[in-house]
């Protein structure tokens, strides 16, 4: 269960009526607790407590009771020896009336009324085992928000359904856009009287629902007339209470949907939450899953936190206008001068959803111009900083909305922080009829229209939101004279998950640029555009996006062609995870590049360290693998750069399975056990290699044909590949049909072989390589190197390989896929003696007898990360040990050194030959 579902199920919860037996159940049950979990604990079969209540292990003790005995029976749950035996983190008493509870580990209280208690939802939800509980918490009140959003949204759908037809759709959302904006307005003095709206439509409409969207479009009407006009509209006298607001946003038809007498309990429920509370910022996120399908089921629980987007905004602008605010420190003059250039900075995301990056940077820039306004000794100045200076480019219309509206709230919130509630509510309405957030695809958008250059006019008309483009005015920038940064994190989307339409947005930005720009992921288009805006505004970009654009092969795909227009990485953001609240979900590895046209003195590299904090390295260039050094990018290579033996892929069969054979299957064959040493082998693919499952497979040599076409079964199947063969579309394979009782190659050691597979988790510390004797075979899953000195085994196993592996080579989501050419081939060794070559032919050794030593424990069990046995990870230290001291003469102090050393062996490695610059390819 997600934040969002264990917020509903605790809702219904506190309205049911209590009952103090089921109670303990029913909340745990709310935590996502199993059947059968409660059924033991009702049995008493799990339960723990020592004090007639409910304990269940490791999580909660629960004791209700009589009215009027919370207090002390908190106390009791408190002094229990089982609570502390049990290792109960939450202790919580009740009596359905009064509520309390306590953390045990943090000892946070709660106290409150027993129906207020699903406010506190996010204090609880360890139990889920939601671990990112202090975002979440202060976030409950817009998990509670969206989660009562949904269900209205869900509910009004059901009782129209027609409003969820695509033609349809965009009035739906629309109407929620409205709802939102009115109980935001309603609990902020901005429609004068506390709760106004739910109150007019819950005095105003019948109870049985039946005229509940007659009201609420009276009431949408009187919004979007002016009070000279209302007489005449007919504004009935009830809905003339409510202020003008216009903005467009009560333009057009103010048809509502039906409401059911369920839908009008929800949209009264949820105009009783305080929307004060609201964060534009994380609610918008939230809120627009509601309204899209896909996503629905997440509820927007994979928001862009606020610390991670203040690493796009801080190092792009944000860190050099608080160094600016610090130098400048009371001195009039200068403050005044940086107040004017806050003022004229232009904000632009590209792929703003509901504006959440918008909105941070927006509130960022008034708390900095609120110290200036401070220090100048002018508090509560009206701001000069304005909201349409901030823009944005959705393709859908809901987030658009939202966007939009996100900005007015967090201005009004801006306003009633650094100037008081007066002010803030005296220059909010009515809103202004201008929009600055562009509903359209930014892939295909001139930017320069949207987001003109100083001294240009816009060019592109705003989409409102609910007004007809055309009728729109042109809305230019306030401010002229001012840098344009742009940030965001546009959809990253591989190019195998690209739709038709995407791959044409794509084409159109890198054709006559870039060779196999198809295997891009989409996200690089804004990369590209970026650039390119660059070479006419006074800007600098920044995107958060999938780390695979700066691995393996989309690195000389993408990067040569933003490099050769000028642009260079001015800051960036080495992998890292992009967590987020979805419980399914355990976030993507993602980078952040900064890029820039201008000239700066340093870069700036930012990683995480090895106790998980972030530092940053000031560099002279950060190439297009996010390492300082050289501007380099790594090709394939059909020969050993260093002059090691040939790896090459195992053997491929071609054999439509025919020539493979399951433990069953071989079972069954029946053959005589001389025969079976003679045409049957083990062969490993890297399941079988790295998860130690048992496959065979036929293998004969020419001169034994004859013999093997005489057994029935083995002919049968030979038969069957060459049928196969011969019916593939392919010519290679066709060919191949000649040879059917063969794989495509014979490859097999003398003695032995080190094998790789070609595809592994990142998670595992080190590449799973091994040692096959003969006659063990291997197929095209894996790499081999046949007959190879040990020594080969040591490098491959190295940190140092598994550092550049990651890099250069293709990561397919959450797995290396390894490469002979573009990983082996590459991989820089310094000149190895004959001594260095014994001493890590002995460390190659030690790791196969650690290995050997949990026999029969598979690969898959020994390089679990958690659970790695310590003298394996004991004889990986000493190969590291060995191998680092050839490189710098000690250990690396991390991965970014490592890499860094790499890349500079590598630029003299391939400088014989011609360095590989970024040049663009075509
Ligand atoms: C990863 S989301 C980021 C939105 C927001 N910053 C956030 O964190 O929620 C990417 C956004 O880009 C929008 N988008 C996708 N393709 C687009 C396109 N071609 N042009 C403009 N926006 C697009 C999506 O609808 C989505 O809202």
């Amino acid at each position: 269960m997600n934040a969002v579902e264990i917020e509903q199920a605790i809702s219904d919860l506190a309205l049911k009526e209590f009952d103090r037996h089921e109670f303990p159940f029913a909340f745990l049950q709310a935590f996502g607790n199993k059947e059968t979990t409660l059924k033991r604990l009702r049995s008493g079969s799990s339960n723990k407590s020592d004090i007639g209540g409910v304990l269940q292990a490791n999580n909660i003790h629960i004791l209700v009771s009589d009215q009027g005995a919370v207090t002390q029976n908190l106390a009791k749950l408190k002094d229990s020896p089982a609570t502390t035996k049990s290792k109960a983190r939450f202790i919580l008493a009740t009596d359905g009336v009064d509520f309390e509870a306590e953390d045990t580990d943090t000892g946070e209280t709660v106290a409150c009324a027993y129906q207020d208690f699903p406010d506190h939802f996010g204090f609880f939800l360890p139990l889920a085992g939601i671990s990112t509980v202090q975002q979440v918490r202060e976030s409950s009140f817009d998990i509670r928000a969206t989660s009562r959003l949904n269900r209205l949204y869900v509910e009004l759908l059901k009782d129209n359904p027609e409003w969820g037809s695509a033609e349809r759709r965009p009035d739906m959302n629309h109407f929620m856009a409205r709802l939102i904006f009115c109980f935001f307005a309603e609990d902020t003095e901005i429609f004068y009287k506390n709760g106004l709206f739910s109150d007019t439509v819950s005095q105003m409409s019948e109870r049985d629902s039946s005229n509940t969207h007659e009201v609420i479009s009276e009431i949408f009407r009187s919004m979007n007339t002016k009070r000279d006009l209302r007489s005449a509209e007919g504004i009935p006298r009830w809905a003339d209470v409510f202020p003008y607001v216009n903005g467009g946003l009560f333009s057009g038809t103010t048809e509502t949907p039906k409401f059911s007498k369920i839908a009008r309990t929800y949209l009264l429920h949820t105009g009783s939450l305080d929307w004060t509370k609201i964060n534009p910022d994380i609610f918008g996120s939230m809120i627009q899953a509601v309204t899209d399908e896909e996503e629905r089921g997440s509820l927007g629980m994979h928001y862009t936190s606020v610390p991670n987007i203040l690493k796009v905004l801080n190092p792009l602008f944000l860190d050099d206008l608080r160094a600016k605010l610090e130098e400048a420190g009371n001195n009039p003059r200068t403050l005044l001068n940086l107040r004017k250039r806050i003022s004229s900075i232009r904000v632009f995301d590209p792929a703003c959803g509901s504006g959440n990056f918008l909105v941070i940077a927006y509130k960022q820039m008034r708390e900095i111009e609120n110290t200036i306004n401070e220090r100048r000794g002018e508090e509560g100045r009206k701001s000069d900083i304005p909201l349409t200076n901030f823009r944005g480019i959705e393709l859908r219309d809901f987030p658009a909305e939202v966007a939009r509206l996100a900005l007015i709230i967090a201005e009004y919130q801006c306003d009633l922080l650094y100037r008081g509630q007066k002010e803030a509510i005296q220059d909010f309405l009515p809103l202004a009829n201008e929009n600055w957030i562009t509903c359209g695809n930014a892939l295909r958008i001139d930017w320069l229209s949207v987001c003109p250059p100083t001294g240009k006019p816009s060019v592109l008309l705003a989409t409102d939101l609910f007004e007809d483009q055309v009728k729109q005015d042109l809305v230019n920038f306030e401010n002229e004279g001012g840098e344009t940064y742009i940030c965001g994190n546009p959809p990253y989307l591989g190019s195998t998950w690209q739709s038709k339409e995407q791959k044409q947005d794509l084409a159109e930005i890198f054709e006559g640029r870039t060779k196999n720009w198809k295997l891009l992921d989409y996200v690089s288009g804004w990369f590209m555009k970026a650039a390119e805006y660059g070479l006419h505004s006074n800007s600098a970009s920044a995107f958060v996006a999938t780390n695979s654009i700066c691995q393996g092969q989309q690195v000389p795909i993408l990067w040569p062609a933003i490099f050769s227009i000028g642009a260079k990485i001015s800051f960036a953001h080495t992998s890292f995870k992009w967590a987020n609240l979805a419980s399914h979900n355990a976030g993507v590895t993602v980078v952040i590049v900064g890029l820039s046209a201008s000239n700066f003195k340093q870069a700036k590299l930012f990683s995480i360290n090895d106790t998980g904090s972030p530092v940053v390295k000031y560099v002279d260039f950060i190439n297009a693998y996010l390492v300082s050094g050289f501007d380099v990018i790594v090709d394939a290579k059909k020969e050993n750069a260093n002059g090691f033996c040939e790896m090459i892929r195992g053997n491929t069969g071609n054999d439509g399975g025919f020539l493979y054979v399951s433990p069953d299957q071989l079972a069954s064959m029946k053959l005589h056990p001389k025969d079976q040493a003679r045409f049957i082998r083990r062969v490993y693919g890297s399941d079988e290699f790295i998860n130690g499952s048992i496959r065979h497979c036929i293998w004969i040599e020419d001169s034994n044909l004859e013999a093997a076409m005489a057994i029935p079964i083995i002919k049968d199947r030979i038969e069957s590949v060459r049928t196969t063969r011969l019916n593939s579309k392919d010519p290679g394979a066709r060919r191949l049909a000649a040879k059917p009782h063969q794989f495509r190659e014979m490859n097999q050691p003398l003695e032995s072989m080190i094998v790789i597979p070609r595809v592994s988790s990142e998670a595992r510390p080190y590449l799973p390589v091994g040692l096959m004797p003969y006659p063990n075979v291997i197929s095209d899953r894996n790499f081999a190197m046949y007959d190879a000195p040990l020594w080969n085994l040591a490098i491959i196993a190295s940190r140092l390989h598994w550092v550049w592996i990651g890099t250069v080579c293709v990561r397919m989501r959450t797995d290396f896929s390894y490469s002979n050419t573009l990983g082996w081939n590459t991989f820089p060794v310094p000149y190895l003696t004959e001594k260095n070559k014994t001493d890590l032919t002995k460390c190659a050794e030690e790791i196969l007898l650690a290995r050997e030593s949990h026999f029969p424990a598979t690969i898959a069990d020994l390089y679990d990360p958690v659970t790695m046995p310590t003298n394996l990870r004991e004889a990986h230290e000493r190969n590291d040990e060995i191998l680092e001291r050839i490189y710098i003469g000690r250990r690396f102090r991390n991965d970014t050194e490592r890499l860094e050393k790499l890349f500079d062996l590598y630029t003299v490695m391939v400088a014989k030959n011609g360095i590989t610059k970024s040049k663009a390819k075509l």
